[in-house]
């Protein structure tokens, strides 16, 4: 049965997944770029200048045999963008996923066609249906859950997640979109393993157990 898989998704000492307020200038509210840092630094980024090491190749997993993507409303636009017929995601005309890509929002509109394979399909449903339909698309591939935060914990919630990985970043934003709110247990029916980087971040992974 193909996987649904969570990567390189960063958050806070104290879990957040974004800082506030959110917004076309600031997509990550106060927490700025601090969050990816560590990867902005990595040859999965920076093929020609990143380093290679332990966080390149937990980040070059993202990768992998992804068939379709699902997001939330807010990481595919700023607060409003449904307002917007022209908006079309942050990521310019040729976005890097490459694959059909379910965005999750309660104002759907018809989907977007983009270059090199990226089609955006907007959705209203739940993350069970919705999953549903991300599968059918992806066929034999695994299906990537791209965030944000309140999007990955209502996956996860719904023990709709086979595999998490976190980033745990060594800094405290204090508030924003916050992972961890109203989970619980997660030891019980996940395997969670952790990798210490040079660079200061720590790999967390849960992976379903068996
Ligand atoms: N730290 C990381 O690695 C990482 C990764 C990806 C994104 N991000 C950042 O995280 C932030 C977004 O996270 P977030 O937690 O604020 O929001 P989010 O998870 O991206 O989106 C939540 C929104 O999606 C819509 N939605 C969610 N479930 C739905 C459902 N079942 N049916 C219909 N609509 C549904 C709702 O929007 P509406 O009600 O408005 O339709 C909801 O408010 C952005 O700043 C983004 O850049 C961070």
């Amino acid at each position: 049965m193909p996987l649904v898989r969570v990567h390189n998704f960063s958050i806070s000492l104290d879990g957040f997944g974004s800082g506030e307020p959110q917004s076309l200038e600031a997509p990550f509210g106060h927490a700025g770029e601090r969050l990816h840092e560590w990867m902005f630094a990595t040859s999965f980024w920076d093929p020609e200048a990143g380093r290679r090491g332990v966080d390149a190749i937990f980040a070059a997993r993202h990768e992998v045999g992804i068939g379709a993507e699902i997001m939330g409303a807010n990481k595919f636009g700023p607060p409003g963008w449904q307002d917007d017929p022209d908006w079309r995601g942050w990521w310019g005309e040729e976005p890097p996923f490459h694959t059909p890509t379910y965005v999750l929002t309660h104002r759907p509109r018809p989907p977007l066609e983009m270059a090199g394979g990226t089609t955006f399909h907007f959705l209203d449903a739940s993350p069970a249906d919705a999953l549903a339909v991300a599968r059918e698309a992806a066929g034999d591939l695994d299906v990537r859950l791209g965030g944000g935060a309140s999007v990955v914990r209502d996956f996860v919630a719904a023990d709709l997640v086979d595999h998490l990985h976190l980033v745990v970043v060594p800094i405290v934003l204090g508030r924003g979109a916050r992972l961890w709110d109203g989970l619980e247990a997660l030891e019980d029916t996940f395997d969670i393993e952790s990798v210490s980087s040079p660079s200061g971040v720590t790999h967390l992974t849960f992976t379903r157990r068996g």
